[in-house]
């Protein structure tokens, strides 16, 4: 697909449903009794991967693309899959739904894409085991495919080395099903929707810090859920409207969860001029509608405790600092190498491309902004992300940019190019 300079972008778009949010609201809804609701749920190709999953497991789920009814059958109320569970590309569904399928009375096998099966599922499998859980790789690997065999599940106390709402999500739904309290402590908090909405589906959750626990759950119960927007995908908006000259745009229905927000601090320390709007609360989770005009950004360190809340932010925000004047450095953040391909490699090759001055570090990157960068031939590396962060690139870019794959966009974000293109001018 090809892109190009735009003169400025202005109106209204309205962000479409949180991934993590999403797939958590029907995963929580299958294991808990009676019929859950769910508004605003987001019909990526990754959440209806979730759908499918549940669906061979027994599960009703109606999709009517407004609500998705998900008329759940208990927390022992799934059933053994006829076949392999296809997770698509969807990192989440694999993760979450190992902790799920631990302590069932059935064997199951997982399975994904190409890009599922390079992602690293040590870091839960390691601690499932500690936990009781039969679960392993083909030939004892420790990628997908996944061969799970229910089991009597214990209650663990995890340290875990990486803040990762993945892990600590799949160990907490482990901890439902298990003889005594679960806990997960991160070294930094990650986002917090699986304890957030655990909790209103009837588990009994508590945070402190860093640790999350839950204790063993005899029921949930069925839930009705709004879910806000995702503020991952408004991300692509608030960069372009800061990029572009003589822009303003309105993002509406943005989920700020402070352990999701990272993405606007950074905006706002880098110069940028983000109103927040309309603050409300939505399905139990804050959200606000962002003004967002044209800025002259400034370069920025960008480390520690704020890395989780933007992790998925990165890419994109790295296209940002190559607009800005002056060095932006990104630290602690070697997760970035283990997402749908790696980040640090695959944002550095693509902004090299377009002239931007970047230097990959083992736990980030730094760069150089300010120099004009120009039209190129690039590739989503099969990471959505990478498609969509460049194509702001390419907004402000002289010449042509092509993107290959720019379909990946389905992954999280479908209606992508026509939001987008309503804005340009
Ligand atoms: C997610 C957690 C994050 C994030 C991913 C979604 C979730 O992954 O990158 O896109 O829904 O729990 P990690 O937990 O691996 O950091």
């Amino acid at each position: 697909m090809d892109f190009h300079k735009v003169k400025k972008l202005r109106g209204t778009v309205k962000i479409p449903g949180d991934k993590s949010i999403s797939h958590r609201s029907v995963m929580f809804g299958a294991i808990a009794k009676g019929r859950t609701e769910i508004t605003g749920f987001l019909q990526g190709a990754d959440c209806l991967s979730t759908i499918s999953c549940f669906r061979s497991m027994g599960i009703e789920i109606i999709n009517d693309k407004h609500t998705v009814t998900v008329n759940g059958r208990g927390l022992n109320g799934l059933s053994a899959p006829d076949s392999v569970l296809d997770t698509g590309n969807s990192g989440t569904t694999t993760r979450l739904i190992s902790g799920i399928l631990a302590g069932q009375n059935f064997t199951s096998r997982l399975d994904g894409d190409a890009s599922i099966r390079k992602r690293p599922m040590d870091r839960i499998i390691d601690p499932l085991r500690l936990m009781g859980a039969d679960i392993q790789g083909d030939n004892n690997s420790s990628f997908a495919p996944l061969t799970i065999r229910g089991s009597k599940l214990n209650g663990i106390d995890y340290v875990s080395p990486v803040a990762s709402a993945q892990i600590k999500s799949c160990l907490l739904l482990a901890g439902l099903y298990a003889d005594g309290k679960t806990s997960v402590t991160e070294p930094t908090l990650s986002r917090n929707h699986t304890e957030l909405m655990l909790s209103a589906f009837g588990a009994q959750v508590s945070s402190a810090g860093c640790t999350a626990s839950v204790f063993p759950a005899n029921e949930l119960y069925g839930q009705k859920i709004n879910v806000p927007g995702d503020i991952s995908s408004a991300a692509y908006f608030i960069a372009a409207g800061l990029i572009v000259p003589d822009s303003e745009i309105l993002i509406e229905n943005v989920g700020i969860n402070p352990t999701r927000d990272g993405m606007i601090k950074v905006c706002l320390a880098m110069g940028g001029s983000i109103e927040l709007l309309n603050e409300r609360t939505q399905g139990g989770e804050p959200v606000a509608d962002l003004l967002v005009r044209s800025s002259s950004l400034h370069g920025t360190v960008i480390e520690g405790d704020i890395i989780p809340t933007l992790i998925d932010e990165i890419p994109v925000i790295a296209v940002l600092a190559a607009y800005a004047d002056g060095e932006t450095v990104i630290k602690d953040a070697a997760e970035l190498k283990v997402k749908e391909s790696d980040r640090i490699a695959v944002v550095t090759k693509n902004l090299s491309r377009m002239g931007a001055d970047v230097t990959p570090a083992d736990d980030g990157m730094t760069i150089r902004g300010g120099r004009p960068l120009h039209g190129a031939k690039l590739e989503s590396f099969m990471d959505h992300r990478i498609a969509m962060s460049f194509t702001v690139a390419a907004l402000g870019a002289e010449g042509t940019t092509s993107i290959a794959d720019a379909g990946l966009a389905e992954i999280s974000y479908p209606s992508y190019y026509k939001d987008l293109s309503a804005l340009c001018v």
